[in-house]
């Protein structure tokens, strides 16, 4: 069979995880993957959650497993918009809808906004899932990098008079980068947007995974408050999900923006899915209006603050003065860029042969394909101690690899 349509010819196997595959083997330490610690998953509130939604009655049970809106579950929207409200927007129920995973979402931009070859603004790295999703669309891409301070908005401003359909933000511990929009480059970024008429897409998948100091206020929240609350003034939809904070494998996420875009993206999940499973939007509004909810947050955040803060100290002890790296108060990654001379996809071969050590090599978050020396070291999934021990062997490589290459000393 090979009469696929020009679109499919675009997706093409990752050769990262091609590679990733084939190293299930004992003792590797891996800072490849970007995924939540099972270990952590809530399993007996889950347990309890399922317990009220099929034993309580009948009725509640044949809507757990019934047909329901696209719209997603009332109760859940209620609640993201009980969330909302105390950010002080302004909205209703209108406003919001449950998508299968952000991903659904992310698919649903690029199929509101681009057509083919039409100009969309990501940041440099970005969330690789994202480019993924909008490869149907087949957007053209204007990049923008990230520093310590997320997307630069002075970079971004040369490059938004080319009519962006949208601007692509991850606002919180970016991912792949770790680095969080600060609160004065998101009030130009409002600015900016409104200036041009560029909707942003503000994807808020770590936001609440902080471990120092409190997260930064949502541009979608920012936007709100300078039109008097009135979310359907604004120029955000913003993205949210329950994978980070409860389990991915309930695919529920929520997006909240302006009425106009709301609705055309419900239109678009009744031709792709209908709607998110009814028995997973009820199973995480119960898990997320339990008192026991604001105890796991925060068992999240001390054992993934544990783990940043080891990855971070062996870091500095181990890696060579040559590696520039992220210190993110949040999420799950950590960003590393060697000179330009060294190649990381060459470097990961090496590391797997070498230390048993994995990481992901950093080009393949950016849509331009540079970064080629760059590289994203994941810390939410393994104990502290295998963490330092990973570092140590990598940082020694490194060390190695650098004094081979003559640039120690940079
Ligand atoms: C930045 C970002 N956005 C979206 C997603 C997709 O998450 P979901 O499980 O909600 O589809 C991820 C998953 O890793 C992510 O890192």
């Amino acid at each position: 069979m090979d009469s696929f349509a020009e679109r499919s010819r675009l997706i093409t196997a990752s050769e990262i995880r091609e590679l990733l595959k084939l190293v299930n083997r004992p003792g590797l330490i891996s800072f490849a993957g970007g995924i939540p610690a099972s270990e952590l998953f809530p399993y007996d509130e889950v347990e309890a959650a399922y317990q009220r939604v099929f034993s309580q009655s009948k009725e509640t049970a044949a809507r757990a497993l019934q047909y329901s809106v696209s719209e997603g579950y009332p109760p859940l929207r209620e609640l993201i918009k009980e969330k909302m409200e105390k950010l002080g927007i302004k909205l209703s129920l209108d406003n919001i809808m449950v998508t299968s995973g952000s991903q659904q979402a992310l698919e649903f931009m690029g199929k509101l906004f681009v057509d083919r070859g039409q100009p969309v603004v990501v940041e440099n790295p970005t969330y690789l899932g994202a480019l993924q999703a909008f490869i149907p669309t087949q957007p053209s891409y204007l990049t923008v990098p990230i520093d310590d301070e997320g997307l630069q908005i002075d970079e971004l401003a040369k490059v938004i008079n080319q009519h962006p359909k949208f601007i692509y933000t991850i606002s919180n511990y970016q991912n792949p980068g770790g680095v969080t929009l600060s609160h004065a480059r998101r009030l130009r970024l409002i600015e900016l947007a409104h200036r041009y008429d560029v909707p942003v897409i503000e994807d808020d998948a770590y936001g609440a995974l902080y471990y120092e100091g409190e997260p930064e206020t949502p541009i979608i929240a920012l936007d709100a408050a300078q039109r008097g609350g009135d979310i359907d003034q604004t120029n955000i939809i913003y993205l949210s999900s329950a994978s980070k904070i409860l389990a991915p494998g309930f695919r529920v996420a929520w997006a909240v923006g302006p009425k106009a875009a709301i609705e055309r993206m419900v239109m678009l999940k009744q031709g792709a899915d209908l709607h998110s499973s009814t028995a997973n939007q009820m199973l995480v509004h119960e898990l997320m209006t339990q008192p026991a909810f604001v105890d796991h947050l925060a068992k999240l955040r001390q054992h993934y603050g544990e783990r940043r803060t080891a990855m971070l100290n062996a870091i500095e002890k181990h890696f060579p003065p040559g590696v520039a790296y992220t210190r993110p108060n949040g999420g799950m990654f950590i960003w590393a860029t060697l000179p330009p001379v060294f190649n990381t996809k060459q470097l990961l071969q090496q590391a797997l042969d070498e230390i048993n050590v994995a990481f992901v090599p950093g080009a393949a978050f950016f849509a331009d394909r540079s970064g080629t020396n760059t590289l994203r070291l994941n810390f939410s999934m393994m104990p502290p101690e295998r963490i330092t021990e990973g570092i140590e062997l990598l940082g020694g490589m490194l060390t190695r690899e650098l004094e081979k290459a003559g640039v120690a000393a940079q």
